[in-house]
């Protein structure tokens, strides 16, 4: 392959980078009336954490806190993310938070198992995303996107909102390699209830916090369980029909299903058809909304860089896309994809990354009591005063050549790091690349909103407004 030639003069000089708004960190309150600042700050918590953040968390390697008595250290510190998440994973299990807000809807799927029942989960699935499964899924990705965009074209006259559009396209493309559209005669209810289920059943309550039992009902999330149920029926009708074809020797398609369901283990077995089923709607609800996230707000930074945009322009129109398998497009698009990097910078869509400390941790300045929560936010992390220049500015030159190269491994964590990576990082890197070069290529996309999309923090990171734009067809 030729190397595509880097430009490195992005801004031109005499342009200011763009800097989109977002909260400002809270000032660093004292540390003594640790009730009385938690009453200040759940109320954010609730609604919108990235605003709960204090500016120590943009300042400082690691930062100690408390919620009522349960005590936090955010660390942002490279070496100290590598020696918990990397070194001595074992001192650390799921976040009690997270697994009361998760676990109920995707039970023992791969992101909320735990143990034994996860490593084994995760060595059976980890095959399902090999390199040459995930390269085979980029014909569907490029057929899902041409399909979306065929339709874009008549709907061109009205503002729409892009954040609704990419979740819808995110979904058309991870249901296609899913289950081959198994699913799709019922499509709209599944997507209305995929985006119900994750508006109600995704946030914390305040019960949460508090670590109350989970025989307390939390009643914040009482509606979303009619469309969780109605989408679980649909999902494991699908696996038990691809099942029955399976064992009856039909030919099956080569998806995401059939891949798990002809899982096998040391042991013989593989996952069971309980497992493949929270497999299914764990993928749809950590693999779909995260990238459409993080792929309206590339938008939305291009449409404010007029520069970045003319150049990840000039790089997709020469994309021969019709000689070059999709899967390899990504290789000719260097800055397209550093738009990308630098935007899950910005606005990482996975922004808190949380765990429990089973036994007190000291080491190199690192003190965690037993029970303490660890977080680790890849929104401070990534604007962090001290790892980044900048790092207000959308400055997609960082991720190219050397600058890339001088970026640490634990500076950057759109995708996680350690035993529990985000298994899915090179499916969500193709299918941005291979739906960014149909979008751009077809469409300018251009913001429309009275103000500036504010990012609230509900699992992932969304604008407040789902981002109204104007698209008009490039030819
Ligand atoms: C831009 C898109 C994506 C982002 C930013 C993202 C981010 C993340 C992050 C940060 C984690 C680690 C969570 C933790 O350690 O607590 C994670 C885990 C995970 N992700 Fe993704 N993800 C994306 C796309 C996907 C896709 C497309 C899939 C599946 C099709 C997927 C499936 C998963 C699963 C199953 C886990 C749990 C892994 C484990 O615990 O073993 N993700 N993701």
């Amino acid at each position: 392959m030729t190397a595509t030639k880097i430009d490195t003069s992005h801004p031109p000089v005499d342009v200011e980078p763009f800097r989109p708004k977002v909260p400002v960190p809270r000032p660093t309150p004292p540390n003594n009336f640790v009730h009385l600042r938690t009453l200040q700050v759940l109320p954010k918590l609730l609604s919108n954490p990235l605003e709960a953040l204090s500016a120590d968390a943009f300042t400082m390697p690691i930062t100690y806190s408390a919620i009522f008595s349960n005590p936090i250290a955010l660390v942002h510190e490279p070496a100290a993310i590598k020696y918990l998440f990397v070194e001595r994973p074992d001192l650390l299990r799921a976040d009690p938070v997270r697994q009361a807000v998760l676990k109920p809807p995707l039970r023992e799927g791969l992101l909320t198992a735990e143990g034994a029942t996860w490593r084994r989960s995760r060595k059976l699935i980890a095959p399902v995303f090999a390199p040459r499964h995930i390269d085979s899924f980029a014909i569907a990705m490029r057929e899902r996107t041409e399909h979306y965009v065929a339709t874009l074209h008549h709907r061109t006259d009205n503002t729409l909102l892009i954040a609704d559009e990419m979740a819808a396209l995110a979904y058309s493309v991870l249901s296609q390699t899913l289950f081959t559209g198994d699913l799709d005669d019922e499509s709209e209810q599944v997507l209305a209830d995929v985006a119900f289920f994750l508006k109600h059943l995704s946030q914390p309550d305040p019960l949460d916090f508090l670590n109350m039992s989970d025989r307390w009902p939390r009643l914040t999330k009482l509606r979303g369980q009619k469309a969780l149920r109605r989408l679980r029926q649909g999902v494991r009708r699908t696996a038990q029909n691809r099942k029955q074809r399976i064992d009856q020797g039909a030919e099956v398609p080569d998806d995401f299903l059939t891949l798990l369901l002809n899982t096998t283990g040391d042991d013989d077995r593989g996952l069971s058809l309980d497992e493949v089923e929270d497999n299914i709607i764990t993928f749809i609800a950590a693999g779909h909304e995260t990238t459409a996230r993080a792929l309206a707000w590339t938008l939305y930074l291009l449409a404010n860089d007029e520069d970045a945009r003319q150049r990840c322009e000039a790089e997709i129109d020469a994309l021969k896309t019709d000689d070059l398998d999709p899967h390899l497009w990504g290789d000719h698009l260097p800055f397209t994809t550093a738009c990308f990097e630098e935007s899950m910078r910005l606005f990482p869509p996975a922004s808190m990354i949380g765990r429990q400390a089973v036994e007190d941790v000291d080491h190199n300045g690192l003190v965690i009591n037993k029970d303490a929560t660890v977080l680790v936010s890849p929104w401070a992390l990534h604007r962090h005063e001290t790892l980044w220049d900048d790092p207000a500015a959308f400055k997609p030159l960082r991720f190219l050549g050397e600058a890339r190269k001088s970026i640490d491994r634990f500076a950057y964590l759109p995708f996680g790091m350690g035993q529990r990576v985000c298994i899915g990082q090179r499916f969500a890197m193709q299918e941005a690349q291979i739906a960014l070069a149909i979008l751009l290529r077809n469409f300018r996309f251009d913001y429309a909103g009275a103000e500036p999309p504010w990012p609230v923090m509900k699992i992932t990171i969304q604008p407040h407004n789902a981002m109204p734009m104007k698209v008009t067809a490039r030819t």
